[in-house]
Order: structure tokens, then sequence, then C-alpha cells
């Protein structure tokens, strides 16, 4: 549908001086250029590794595209070769088609495995569904350990993930954390909002395809059916525009200046209508308004803006959507958490 920049003119102006001589410089003079489209894209070789699922990850095209299943025997993931502090992660994703009941596919940041007390998370998580009933995406943030207090967002979406490549990108930077769908921001998180828990700890990239069948679909009403296996999640404009540090000492030299740029990003007034009005629309859950879970909402949610609120029951669930089907107090931190995944 829309295509729009994710900088804002401001933004252009204050780094035009600085950037101006550098190769970015192109991709900032045409304002209508999709970022991520202009930055460069990572073979597999090149940024990634198998996490696990043996055969059930396959590369196509020069190992720009990755194709990981599910079946019977495993799923199937991937990460980033190094660990980030801060910049722009993004791909391109095709959902398995058909039935989905029970199937979890998730493309996220974490630190877990090497921070496990005061570990950070950025998650898209996209859940399955059975026949006729679409897909639902999920957004999450963990920061510093803080895994009790989930920040989850679920989402419908304005086209059918299965049957095209849309974009799912994740901006990190010491101030904000900005999710987009196709280039439409979705959910901004602000340090200062969120304090202590901010992510602030290098984080490497996953893409992993899982079986949920206790939880995803209807609280686990619904399993994993084998009988359309293999389910196939298939990765393609792979962006890692990051700030990579030190793998043993994880200090952070960034032999890539370019990725400063990010620091200074701000939303548009423009980008901030098109975010507001994404949420409005389609956004089924809101951590913030779930007065079940949270008494007290996280502190983040005092500076939030009023999105429909009247349009949310009590339970955060968005008024129309099935309440069925809800579980809580799930706990694992490195996927799909407390997943309240009712239709
Ligand atoms: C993160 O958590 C650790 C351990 O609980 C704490 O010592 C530290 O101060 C926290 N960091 C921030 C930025 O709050
Ligand atoms: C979390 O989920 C992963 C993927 O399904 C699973 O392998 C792992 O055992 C789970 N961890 C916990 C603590 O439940």
């Amino acid at each position: 549908m829309m295509t729009t920049s994710l900088f804002s003119f401001s933004f252009f102006n204050i780094i035009f001086f600085f950037f101006a001589c550098s190769p970015l410089f192109l991709f900032f003079t045409n304002a209508s250029i999709a970022v991520p489209e202009s930055l460069p894209t990572l073979s597999f070789e090149e940024g990634y590794t198998q996490l696990f699922g043996d055969g059930n990850l396959m590369l196509l095209r020069d190992g720009k595209r990755v194709h990981i299943s599910l079946d019977e025997r495993t799923g199937a993931g991937f990460a980033s070769q190094d660990l980030y502090i801060h910049g722009f992660f993004s791909a391109s994703i095709k959902l398995p088609s058909d039935y989905a009941a029970g199937v979890v596919v998730a493309f996220y940041m974490s630190n877990g495995d090497v921070f496990s007390k005061t570990h950070d998370e950025l998650d898209f998580e996209f859940l399955g569904n059975i026949r006729g009933r679409e897909w639902r995406v999920q957004t999450n943030v963990y920061g510093n350990g803080s895994t009790s207090v989930g920040r989850e967002e679920r989402y419908d979406l304005w086209f059918d993930p299965t049957e095209d490549f849309h974009q799912y990108s994740i901006m990190w930077s010491k101030e904000r954390i900005i999710f987009y769908i196709d280039n439409i921001p979705i959910r901004e998180v602000v340090r200062t909002a969120m304090g202590g828990c901010y992510p602030s700890k290098p984080m490497s990239l996953y893409a992993t395809i899982w079986d949920g069948s206790s939880w995803a679909t209807l609280g686990g009403r619904y399993k994993v059916n084998y009988k359309y296996a293999p389910y196939v999640a298939e990765f393609k404009d792979l962006v890692i525009h990051g700030c990579a540090v030190n793998p043993v000492d994880h200090s952070s030299p960034c032999g890539r200046p370019d990725t400063a740029v990010y620091d200074l990003l701000t939303m548009s007034f423009e980008q901030r209508v098109l975010m507001n009005r994404f949420r409005r629309k389609h956004m089924t859950y809101y951590y913030c308004y779930d007065r079940d879970r949270y008494t007290i909402p996280p502190p983040e949610c005092s500076t939030t803006e009023n999105i429909a609120r009247l349009s949310y029951g009590q339970d955060g669930v968005r008024f129309g959507n099935n309440r069925h089907g809800r579980r809580r107090g799930q706990h694992n931190h490195s996927r799909v958490t407390q997943a309240d995944v009712a239709l």
C-alpha cells in the first residue's frame, strides 16, 4: 500500500551536513526511497550461521534467500555471526500458507545466551492459525532481565503474509526502538520512558521456526498438524546495518560510523500519524491496557498516547476479538512468552 521514508526531513537536514561525502548520501537524498531496500543485503555466509534444524535450513540464490522449515523431526533456525549494539535489522519474510495452527515463526534480537540474568530481547513473532484465519503478529520487548514483565502487543495485518514477502524491521538506537512492517512504523519504545529496562547490551539477530502446539493457537487447542508439513518460512533481503562488537570483551570500536545515524533518528509527524493509524486499526492486544495482568502498568505506559482505549477490555484484548484460549504464566523468555494468542 503506502510507501514512506523512514527518515524525516528534519533528520535529513541534520545529517546532510555530516554525510554529504559518504556513500550513505545517496540514500538520504531521495526521501521516497525506502531505507532498507537501499541498504546492502547480506548473503547467509556473510552474516549468519545455522543454529539448529540440519537439513531444514536451505539456501537459495547464492545464499541470498533462506528457507527454514518445520516437520515432524525438527524446526530450524539461524542467527547472526556477530553481536551488535544498535542498528537497523530487517528481513523480508513469507510465511507458510494453508493450515498452520501451532506453527511459530520468530524474527528477533536477543542476548539471552550471553547475559542469562540480565538479557535483552526485541521480538517479531508470527503465530500460525487454523485454515481460513489469518496469521497474527506479536511484538515484545525485554530489557535487562525484565522477563517477568511481558510487553506484548498483537496485531492483525492489512495483507496476507503467506501470499508474498513483506518486510519486517527493527531499528534500535541508544534512544529508541522502532518496529516497522513494510516501512510503516508500528511501535516505538523510548529509552527515557522505559528506564532501566531499556535494552542496552549487544544482541544477536535470530530467525526460527518451531512447534508451538502447546499454546500458539487458541491456547493449544489446535496443534501442529504434520499432515501439512513441511511448513516453510522464506527469508530474503537480509539487512544488518549495525555496529558489531568485539565478541570477547563486547567493546564496540564500531568500524562503521555510518550506523551512528540511528542515534539521531526520530519519527516525522507523518510517520507518527501512520503509526497511530495502524495501531488504532490493527492492534488487537495491548499490554498497557491489560489490567488483569498489570494493576499498575509498566512505567512507559503512562507516556503512551491514548489509542482507542475504550475499544479494549480489562484484559487488554480489543473488543470484537475472541477472548477464548488466553493463557498466562507461561514463561519462555527466548521465544514467545505469556503469549496471549486468542483469535
Ligand atoms: C540491570 O540489572 C542489573 C542487575 O539486576 C543492575 O545491576 C543494573 O543496574 C541494571 N542496569 C540498568 C541500566 O538499570
Ligand atoms: C523455549 O522454547 C524453545 C523452543 O520451543 C524450547 O526448545 C525450550 O525448551 C523452551 N524453554 C523453556 C524454558 O520452556
